[in-house]
């Protein structure tokens, strides 16, 4: 399931009565494997998926952006010379507009003229959940950048445009989040996972082979809210800065797994779990690309597993409804299951023989209702090609 670009070109032309210049999609990403492990220099293995956020663009001849979009009520406006500058005034951007218009203002801050170019109006319709941990903010700041990149013509390449959503979402937005949302929906490739260095920047795409495995991967949204702009997110993001000053390295990526007999004797026991959830996943991201590339994806599943208690013991960003969705997928014969995101909420996945998804999906909805838990939201998706133009 896609949002189709004629949707937003439809209600692009509805509200402003003319026809867009283009439509552009940026797809939202599951995180495979490799969870905090971007903002320590560490390893990633996302991929791009099989649900879009889409933007019309057509430009005007002054020099303000209105948008508008399928889930809020009135179009955000901004004049693009208040976007023109080195600082944002407090109260500039606002709301959901703050990820498209920090987008332009992060653009400039990476060396793009904006003193001439014109404004636009914008439509954004999108069927990726948002605060489901399938990354609806970085779908969002990607079809937009790839819009501005080519209707500005800016020429920046798709590395830049990474940073360029991070940015945008770390200064405009607030949440002090790493590179990996916006390399996965730049990147992503049809059947293919993106295994990101987050120290080099270096990328390779990698096949996952679900199909031919006979496997999917399903999404049990838990519907239970989270936002990393506040609270634990930047938490574990400074208990991790902590166990590397404290561990005498420039950043956590700096140590291997011989390193925790010093780092258990050396640290307090929560920063010493902490640093002992970003080693052990870093190596759980380079053994699940070597697992995928000698046996294939059924292989893959304890490291799967692993990662989930490492996650909920250790870094302690689960919740019970995270918790209850991995083990029930896990008792239906999942191949592995953990949760993916940021964590305190959002969406785990299970990787899951394709005969199996139906009773696994009936599991974890009994399972939530027993539980006197929200229903959850379970979906399949699958490995989808980058951001780019749609129409
Ligand atoms: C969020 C952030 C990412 C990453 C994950 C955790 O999705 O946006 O940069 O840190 O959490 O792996």
């Amino acid at each position: 399931m896609t949002t189709s670009p004629h949707v937003a070109a439809d209600a692009f032309a509805a509200r402003y009565d003319r026809s867009p210049d283009g439509v552009w999609q940026g797809p939202g990403r599951v995180n495979l494997i490799g969870e905090h492990t971007d903002y320590n220099d560490g390893f990633v293995f996302p991929f791009a998926i099989d649900r879009n956020t889409v933007v019309a663009v057509g430009a005007r001849d002054d020099r303000s952006v209105r948008m508008s979009s399928d889930f809020a009520d009135a179009p955000a406006t901004v004049s693009l010379d208040d976007l023109d500058v080195d600082e944002l005034a407090a109260g500039t951007l606002e709301g959901w507009s703050a990820y498209p218009f920090g987008v332009i203002w992060a653009l400039r801050h990476f060396g793009a003229d904006l003193s001439t170019v014109p404004g636009f109006d914008a439509h954004v319709s999108s069927d990726v959940p948002a605060g489901a941990g399938l990354s609806s903010s970085a779908a969002l700041m990607c079809a937009v950048a790839v819009a501005l990149n080519d209707e500005w013509q800016l020429g920046f390449d798709a590395p830049t445009l990474a940073r360029v959503g991070q940015l945008a979402e770390n200064k405009a937005v607030g949440a002090p989040t790493g590179i990996m949302d916006e390399s996965a929906s730049l990147f992503g490739r049809r059947d293919h996972g993106v295994f990101l260095d987050c120290r080099s920047l270096d990328t390779e795409v990698i096949e996952l082979g679900f199909e031919d495995a006979g496997l999917e991967l399903l999404v049990m949204n838990t519907r239970v809210d989270h936002a990393h702009a506040t609270g634990g997110y930047a938490e574990r993001r400074a208990s991790c800065e902590k166990g590397a000053r404290l561990m005498g390295v420039a950043s956590l990526r700096d140590l291997d797994i011989d390193d925790l007999t010093r780092a258990e004797r050396e640290l307090d026991d929560e920063t010493f779990r902490r640093v002992r959830h970003i080693v052990t996943e870093n190596q759980r991201v380079l053994d699940t690309v070597r697992t995928l590339r000698t046996e294939g994806p059924r292989a893959i599943g304890d490291l799967l597993d692993a990662s989930h208690v490492s996650m909920r013991d250790d870094f302690e960003i689960s919740v019970p409804e995270l918790d209850l969705a991995v083990e029930t997928a896990q008792k239906c014969g999942a191949v592995g299951a953990r949760m993916t995101g940021g964590g305190f909420g959002g969406a785990a996945i299970a990787l899951v023989a394709h005969d199996r998804i139906d009773e696994t999906k009936d599991a974890v909805e009994a399972a939530f209702a027993k539980a006197g838990f929200r229903a959850p939201d379970c979906f399949t998706v699958h490995p989808a090609d980058a951001a780019g133009r749609a129409l």
